[in-house]
């Protein structure tokens, strides 16, 4: 009947506290020794001269020494463009600040909006995403200096890269948030005050991340749609790169097998414990209900599964299994193979780097910070020992945002080892909005990424490339009721580098 909408309430069992999708990788990392870069001659540029041709220079940006000087970032031999860095408080009593690094675009099209970029963690700086994702300079994985990032998103809108909640990066700690609801309005008191430093009013607002943003992203906008506060946060769209939203059952249990039955050219590993896995996924029910997860339209809601009650842990056996084969196997990126990459930020995964760039005091000059003991990602958990006492996204806010946004972006690399493509889509399959359940047809749209010019000097070997960006049909798009769900192939956890960065341009 017109009018009437059913909407399916049944999601498997809201469970749970957080997982982390890094711990038990950070276990297992080990540190490298540290080793420094070649430096680059650190010039001063003429402020005063420099200021006028600036577009977010005001007396406040001034008062509070938030601007950058562009061609002042140790070891960067370019100028990296108008940019502000700094903090601002997050609570009414103002007694603890977010840390943020605003990076103005030229791009005439965007002078309308704004885009915030939030890693995950929890408790992971945004920097790993500023210097290694989507951020105008970038260390490549495997290289001693940044280069400029062709697929910058600041080319094409405002960017805002933020460390939170409080207790991340440079956001000074200890953690203050109790739960989903404190992230959501510290968040929201950090940035009116971000709006008015800089006089964003009324510019429509999009939230971008990846991992445990995923959590925080939906949290954060549900809230702001809530207040109907449009003249600072007229929210108009989220995308969440493998987000953590559901079950880790759903998410990094369930499609063990059949991912690597898929990957098992690239695995290696050995016919016994294939052939373990392949009965776990009988005993555990995963294959059965992957079946069901993936049909489209979906039967029904799902059963939940509780793969620590029943010896299920498969992921950890899988883990296991690879890095005896693999040494150098790599949950984020399963195609890694030895050695380990030098890694800039040395965000716990298992490479060896000179690590914490952000902790330099030459860099914490340059953005005018105050001599800080910086960490890619901190070791105490956010929200207490207990952990994040907040729903899983797809059992809370999530399906309001994409109901009231119709402008909600999942997105997944196939290489991610950690939250897996199947299992993303699976929850995307448990989930119900705007009026229905799940996907009603399976995605099959290829994702196009268009030819560019830099590719021609790439295969013609003219002069050095910094293009090295893939083109064509790269993933898979598939968009319903507001909701669109896209894979990368050649991408993985947190690694939409270099090949992948230019897909993550396309826009919002
Ligand atoms: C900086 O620029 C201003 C205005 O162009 C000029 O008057 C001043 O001499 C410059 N200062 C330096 C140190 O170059
Ligand atoms: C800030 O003030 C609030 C309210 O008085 C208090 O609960 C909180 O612990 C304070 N936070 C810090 C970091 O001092
Ligand atoms: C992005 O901006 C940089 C700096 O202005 C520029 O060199 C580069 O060509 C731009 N990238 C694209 C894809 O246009
Ligand atoms: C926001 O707007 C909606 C619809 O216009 C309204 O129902 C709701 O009460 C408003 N919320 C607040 C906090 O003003
Ligand atoms: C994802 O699921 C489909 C079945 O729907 C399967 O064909 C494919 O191999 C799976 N991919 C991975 C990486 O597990
Ligand atoms: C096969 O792999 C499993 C899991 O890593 C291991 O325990 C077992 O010893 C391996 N078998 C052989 C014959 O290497
Ligand atoms: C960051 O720097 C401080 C001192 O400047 C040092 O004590 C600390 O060990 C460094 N942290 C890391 C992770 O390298
Ligand atoms: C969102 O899209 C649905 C159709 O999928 C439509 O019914 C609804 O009115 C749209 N909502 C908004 C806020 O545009």
């Amino acid at each position: 009947m017109r009018g009437s909408v059913v909407v399916i309430i049944a999601f498997l069992s809201v469970v749970l506290a957080l997982w982390d999708p890094h711990d038990e990788v950070r276990q297992r990392s080990h540190q490298g020794p540290l080793v420094h870069g070649r430096a680059l001659p650190d010039e001063k540029s003429n402020e005063t001269s420099r200021a006028r041709e600036l577009k977010y220079f005001n007396d406040q940006t001034d008062g509070m020494s938030f601007l950058v000087n562009g061609i002042g970032a140790p070891e960067v031999g370019f100028d990296i463009g108008e940019s502000y860095a700094g903090s601002l408080p997050n609570t009414p009593s103002g007694n603890s600040t977010l840390f943020f690094w605003f990076f103005p675009s030229d791009n005439p099209r965007a002078s309308d909006e704004i885009v915030v970029w939030l890693n995950g963690g929890p408790g992971c700086s945004s920097m790993i995403g500023l210097l290694q994702e989507n951020g105008p300079f970038i260390w490549r994985p495997g290289t001693y200096a940044p280069v400029r990032n062709m697929y910058s998103w600041v080319n094409l809108t405002h960017m805002v890269w933020i460390d939170q909640p409080s207790g991340t990066g440079f956001s000074p700690g200890p953690p203050s948030v109790q739960d989903e609801m404190d992230v959501a309005n510290q968040f929201n008191d950090f940035w009116k005050r971000f709006v008015d430093t800089f006089g964003l009013k009324n510019r429509k607002v999009y939230l971008t991340g990846e991992s445990y943003a995923g959590q925080y992203i939906p949290y954060i906008a549900d809230d702001v749609l809530n207040r109907n506060h449009t003249e600072y946060f007229n929210l108009k769209g989220v995308k969440s790169i493998a987000p953590v939203m559901s079950d880790e059952a759903v998410q990094a249990q369930v499609p063990v097998g059949m991912a690597v039955q898929r990957f098992q050219n690239v695995l290696g590993l050995n016919e016994t414990f294939m052939e373990y896995l392949r009965e776990k996924d009988e005993t555990c029910g995963y294959a059965k209900f992957m079946d069901k997860a993936l049909e489209f339209p979906p039967p029904g809601p799902m059963k939940a599964l509780t793969p620590n009650a029943k010896n299920c842990n498969v992921w950890l056996d899988m883990m296991t299994a690879a890095t005896y084969v693999n040494p150098c196997f790599n949950v984020y990126h399963v195609t890694a193979s030895c050695p380990h990459l030098w890694d800039q930020m040395d965000a716990n995964e298992r490479s060896i780097g000179p690590g914490h760039y952000m902790n330099r005091t030459d860099v914490q000059q340059a953005i005018d910070m105050p001599p800080t003991n910086y960490k890619t990602c901190v070791e105490y958990s956010m929200f207490g020992p207990q952990g994040d006492p907040s729903p899983l996204s797809a059992f809370g806010p999530l399906p309001r945002v994409i109901k009231k946004t119709n402008n909600t972006i999942l997105a997944q690399g196939l290489l991610d080892f950690r939250i897996f493509a199947n299992g993303t889509l699976a929850a995307i399959q448990n989930m119900a909005w705007n009026g229905a359940q799940g996907f009603q047809g399976a995605p099959s749209k290829k994702l196009f990424v268009p030819y560019h010019h830099g590719l021609i000097s790439t295969l013609q070997k003219t002069g050095p490339n910094p293009w090295d960006a893939g083109a064509g049909h790269l993933g898979t798009t598939h968009t319903e009721r507001g909701l669109t769900f896209v894979t990368v192939d050649l991408a993985g956890h947190r690694k939409w580098r270099a090949t992948d960065s230019k897909v993550l341009t396309a826009r919002i």
